[in-house]
């Protein structure tokens, strides 16, 4: 692909007692946006954050934000995340109860005037999100079970990447999430993704995000 390369930084594994510094410390080394992880307890069995994180990000840092939204019931909290300041609302497929319901959750973000991407677990295939793809600004290519950060993540579904590619004519943004490091971002971008999640490779006791980050710059070798 030729498309430019964004590094979206994942804040599950951060070390929230210093999130400020370790946030400046991603952006200075060229994060490009910042992949908030929204889970309920209910649609994953973790709870994480919501609407009051996504400001204190939104205040800290002028980077867009997407919000992935691992909850039950996107619809209901569309408008506090767009209020908190999330510029992209992604959705799971699987929260969707058919195909309408799923178009109805895209005009509602678009209602809020905000991209909207969709997200697909591992078990959903792409020709499930097939009616929607020329309503959306991205699809999220689940390389994990959502629910944690710092998973392996399973290669065989960067086949679904390729997959979503032959359908968009590449005028989409796709993005992976789950496991995603140096080692095989490479092969994520083969395969068509443009947009890398990066949770623990980022965040993580070993390195800086300085160093993380510009190991995964070279790794898929942009810049
Ligand atoms: C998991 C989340 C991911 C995760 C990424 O459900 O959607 O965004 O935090 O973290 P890593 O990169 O560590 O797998
Ligand atoms: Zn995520």
């Amino acid at each position: 692909m030729s498309a430019i390369i964004q590094i979206a930084p994942s804040i599950l594994t951060i070390d929230f007692g210093r999130m400020e510094e370790q946030l400046a410390a991603a952006e200075a080394a060229g994060a490009d946006l910042w992949h908030l992880d929204v889970m309920d307890g209910h649609f994953v069995p973790p709870i994480t954050f919501g609407d009051n994180l996504v400001a204190t990000v939104r205040r800290l840092s002028s980077l867009p934000i997407e919000a992935h939204m691992m909850v039950a019931n996107p619809a209901d909290h569309f408008s506090e995340l767009a209020e908190a300041g999330a510029d992209r609302l992604i959705f799971h497929f699987e929260a969707a109860k058919d195909i309408d319901d799923a178009h109805a959750l895209i005009t509602a973000a678009r209602a809020l005037d905000r991209e909207v991407g969709v997200a697909i677990s591992p078990q959903t295939p792409v020709v499930a999100i097939r009616p929607l793809i020329e309503s959306i600004d991205e699809v999220v290519v689940m390389l994990i079970e959502p629910g944690w950060g710092g998973q392996q993540l399973n290669e065989e579904l960067l086949e679904k990447v390729a997959a979503v590619r032959v359908l968009d004519g590449g005028r989409l943004r796709v993005e992976v999430d789950g496991g995603v490091k140096a080692h095989n971002a490479s092969r994520c971008i083969d395969a068509g993704a443009d947009t890398l999640v990066a949770g623990s490779a980022v965040f993580n006791p070993d390195q800086t995000p300085a160093e993380a980050l510009a190991e995964l710059r070279a790794a898929v070798a942009f810049d």
